[in-house]
């Protein structure tokens, strides 16, 4: 995988089924806790901006606090299939109890999906 993996947090500092918001240089991401397993999507709702990391989260998916659009965790898109925008997600990781992410290696399904 390219890119290089950053050491965020202890694993402890991000609460069960909650999320926290980092800022990593121009980028602002949204770490989320799954039961002990981490994911990590881009901070802002890409309707109107609303913070994600302040979202309920309910099964895999995070609500946005604003309007309340639902995001899939895992692949950063829409719940709701008549909502076009997606999120860039970022593979994470724990190693020795610290969260990492990498950032180069975000990407977004919608181009995936495209290209
Ligand atoms: S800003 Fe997130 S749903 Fe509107």
């Amino acid at each position: 995988m390219k890119g290089r993996w950053i050491k965020i947090t202890e694993a402890e500092n991000i609460p069960l089924r909650e999320g926290r918001p980092v800022k990593l240089g121009e980028v602002e991401i949204a770490i989320f806790n799954l039961n002990g397993r981490f994911l990590t999507i881009e901070n802002a709702c890409p309707h109107k901006g609303g913070p994600l990391c302040d979202g309920i989260v309910t099964g895999s998916a995070v609500v946005c606090p604003l309007h309340g659009r639902h995001f899939d965790l895992e692949t950063g898109m829409p719940v709701r299939a008549s909502e076009p925008a997606c999120l860039t997600v970022f593979p994470t990781r724990v190693e020795n109890g610290i969260v990492m992410v990498n950032i180069e290696a975000g990407h977004r399904a919608m181009d995936s999906a495209a290209a």
